[in-house]
């Protein structure tokens, strides 16, 4: 038996029926982060409870925060305001988690105290320079690890000033950790992408009533203001959506119904990618709400092709990359992505990753240094593929379970839980069959 949980999944009927996935983790990291600084209490609905997003909530009780215990998604924060966190007792622990170390440091960057943040073995092996060295522009005082991983020890009592920066990468994560130390710092920080990310924190902030300008890829807020206390409901997290877009897109005669998945166009390239390879996708009830987009999404089985990604769309879909490599294989002809090496530094190198597990089940795929080519179409084999504790590429291979030969066996799909709770129950309710195997 191994030492951590397996997935086996096996071809079966087609796929059918109604499946509300759980909360978007991007914006529940971000709800507790905000609702934390605001001034009087938040109610949050929908929260998810992942493992990350968790983390971030513990680590906010730990700097003294009263946060409820999370129930049926629904978590109440009472909000410390803008300069009202505490000193914690102990490190802070984020486990898996890149969004909360990398949002964090900079908000931690502007407080009085010193903080240390720490993650498992996946998140320390993952690059701090591209929040490290914009922070130590603006003046935080932070410590990493050899070639600037984690842990980070960020020194307290720093003065921060805005900057204006332009971001060497498109990373939400990174615009996000500026736009934060920016509310505890001197006049303006400007923020400028190469490409737009997504704008959860932008949206979110200005829920908070916090004022923030956006101009195309420039975004700019000024330190000093205060955050209101708001009522949030987060949408179903699209991310953990795509594995069910394409397990109904690949297979034969399936019709599912997705409900209240958040559709912010910053967000939304997994829908455009697989509409290209030709999907049959419909939203429906399109809505706002709390500032972000949500539908209902219907996804029918339909005979994918191959396609050239378009480069614009890579930032909008580049946590769906895993689960999109299996729609290639399973489509017609050849698929090519270029300028995503950024998957190469996710939870984990995510081209090595995916393109040894399609190997396995005798996919033609070849990693390129910024991309991968993947010939579809041939049947897939089962076999034994190995996930690298990264949750994203253990869902995505579940999902090429359901059309291969025989059998297909994930390893290591422990870190599942940090973004999908009970993905199996989840699978189950339109049909998909995971069998989880737990470690003896
Ligand atoms: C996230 C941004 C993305 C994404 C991650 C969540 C966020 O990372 O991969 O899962 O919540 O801001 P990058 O911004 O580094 O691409």
């Amino acid at each position: 038996m191994s030492e951590s949980t397996q997935y086996s999944v096996s071809a079966g009927g087609s796929l059918y029926g109604e499946l509300r996935v759980p909360g978007d983790k991007s914006i529940s990291h971000r709800s507790v982060m905000l609702a934390s600084l605001a001034d009087g209490q938040s109610t949050i609905r929908g929260f998810l409870q992942g493992e990350d997003s968790l983390n971030t909530l513990r680590a906010f009780r730990d700097m003294g925060v009263e946060i409820s215990d999370v129930e049926n998604g629904v978590v109440r924060v009472n909000g410390v305001g803008i300069d009202g966190l505490q000193k914690p007792d102990r490190d802070l622990y984020l486990g898996n988690s890149g969004t909360s170390m990398r949002l964090m440091s900079g908000l931690l960057a502007g407080q009085v105290f010193d903080t240390t943040l720490a993650g498992d073995a996946s998140l320390s092996s993952r690059p701090m320079a591209r929040v490290v060295d914009p922070l130590e522009k603006m003046g935080a005082q932070i410590y990493a690890s050899e070639g600037k991983r984690p842990p980070l020890i960020i020194r307290g009592g720093a003065t921060l000033n805005g900057i204006d920066y332009k971001l060497p990468m498109a990373s939400a994560q990174v615009k996000s950790c500026l736009l934060l130390a920016g509310l505890f710092a001197k006049g303006t920080t400007i923020v400028t992408e190469p490409a737009i990310t997504r704008d959860h924190t932008e949206r979110m902030l200005r829920g908070f009533s916090y004022p923030i300008s956006v101009n195309d890829r420039e975004v700019s807020l000024e330190g000093g203001h205060r955050l209101r206390a708001t009522n949030l409901d987060v949408p179903a997290d699209i991310s953990s959506a795509a594995f069910f877009m394409v397990a109904a897109s690949i297979v034969h005669g399936s019709d599912i119904m997705l409900k209240d998945v958040g559709v912010n166009p910053t967000r939304t390239g997994v829908i455009d990618i697989l509409r290209l390879m030709g999907a049959d996708i419909t939203l429906h009830r399109q809505r706002e709400s709390g500032g972000e987009m949500m539908a209902d999404i219907q996804v029918k089985s339909a005979q994918l092709r191959g396609i050239n990604i378009p480069e614009s769309l890579v930032p909008l879909a580049i946590d769906e990359f895993p689960v999109l490599f299996i729609a290639a294989a399973a489509a017609e002809g050849e698929t090519v992505l270029t300028g995503a090496e950024e998957l190469r530094v996710k939870e984990s190198d995510r081209i090595k990753a995916m393109a040894a597990g399609l190997k396995t089940l005798g996919v033609k795929a070849r990693p390129l240094p910024d991309g991968i080519v993947i010939n579809g179409g041939a049947r897939l084999r089962g076999g034994d593929v190995d996930s690298f504790h990264d949750h994203r590429i253990a869902m995505a291979f579940a999902v090429a379970g359901l059309i291969a030969e025989s059998s297909v066996t994930i390893e290591r799909c422990d870190n599942v839980a940090t973004s999908f709770p009970n993905f199996p129950g989840h699978a189950g309710k339109i049909g998909m069959s995971v069998r989880e195997l737990s470690p003896a």
